[in-house]
């Protein structure tokens, strides 16, 4: 596996290898901090693609806090590890300037509910750096395919859109959320938790399995859903930001709850911003 760290370096290596001809290619776009999570998304990728990349930047332009930005954990000599043992071929790891081309910035893009609700309303800006930045490397690397966790729902979303707009050759894969054997959805934000915090997270991704399971009994998905957010309210650790049903397609408030297709959560926890979701079977 070959870690490459500048914009440059990595033409030079498409260039020496004729990659963007023969090969077909994929992406995974991180920031690091790599877990099972991202691992699966890599394995995805190197079953269905003949090389695999694997970029690494914390992406200064999505952080609409200064501080969660410092606190971003790094572990680049884990996850070199945890990247080669997934199937990576190269780790691409520029410095934000490199891939910018300068100061980084992210332009303002509105696309509705899609880019300004739910989690573009919690995070202001967040979705124009997740943009910014995904365009940087779809343009850098050009892969046939790039991988994308379900476990970040609606930024699968807005990228599918980013894609169909300005790379419409570019396939967008959307991976199952992983989660651990007691069911908190992994994340890179995990390893802030304290025990006691661990056990408040995991009563998020517990209100979900229930309500999945009272609509599957019958109940309806409305009543179900005000029930698990009320109970989520009562607790002081839990600072909850959302709990609301959507449709992947829209993220829109105004969407009724038989066109909802997952359950979505946001919530501060032992000062850790967590957010889950968990997909409804839809019956015929
Ligand atoms: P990051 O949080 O590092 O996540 C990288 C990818 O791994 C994302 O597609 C995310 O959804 C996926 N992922 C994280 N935890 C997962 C889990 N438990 N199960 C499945 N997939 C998981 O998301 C980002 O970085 C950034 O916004 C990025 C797209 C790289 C742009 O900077």
């Amino acid at each position: 596996m070959k870690i490459i760290r500048t914009s440059v370096g990595l033409n030079h290596w498409f260039n020496e290898h004729n990659i963007q001809i023969n090969k077909s290619l994929g992406l995974v776009p991180t920031m690091g901090a790599l877990h099972q999570g991202h691992a699966s998304l890599i394995e995805k990728a190197s079953k269905e693609c003949d090389l695999v990349v694997v970029s690494i930047l914390v992406n200064p332009t999505q952080f609409n806090e200064k501080d969660d930005l410092d606190a971003y954990p790094r572990t680049m000599a884990a996850d070199v590890e945890i990247a080669k043992a997934a199937g990576c071929n190269v780790i691409f790891a520029p410095t934000a300037e490199d891939l910018y081309g300068g100061k980084p910035k992210a332009e303002p893009v509105n696309w509705g509910d899609l880019t300004h609700s739910f989690e573009g309303k919690c995070r202001p800006g967040h979705f124009d750096g997740v943009i910014a930045v995904v365009d940087k490397l779809f343009d850098a690397i050009k892969p046939d395919k790039a991988y994308f966790g379900a476990k970040d729902l609606q930024q699968v979303a807005v990228v599918q859109k980013m894609a169909q707009i300005r790379y419409p050759n570019i396939e967008i894969v959307s991976c199952e959320l992983i989660r651990d054997s007691k069911g908190l959805a992994l994340s890179s934000r995990n390893i802030r938790l304290t025990n006691q915090g661990v056990k408040q997270a995991l009563k998020l991704s517990f209100a979900l399995s229930k309500v999945v399971e009272k609509i599957s009994a019958g109940e309806s998905e409305k009543t179900a859903v005000d029930a698990a957010r009320n109970e989520l309210k009562e607790y002081d650790e839990i600072d909850l930001e959302y709990f609301n049903g959507v449709n992947f397609h829209t993220f829109s408030h105004e969407d009724k709850p038989f066109e909802w297709s997952h359950i979505v959560v946001a919530a501060n926890v032992d000062g850790v911003r967590l957010i889950d979701n968990i997909e409804l079977e839809v019956v015929d």
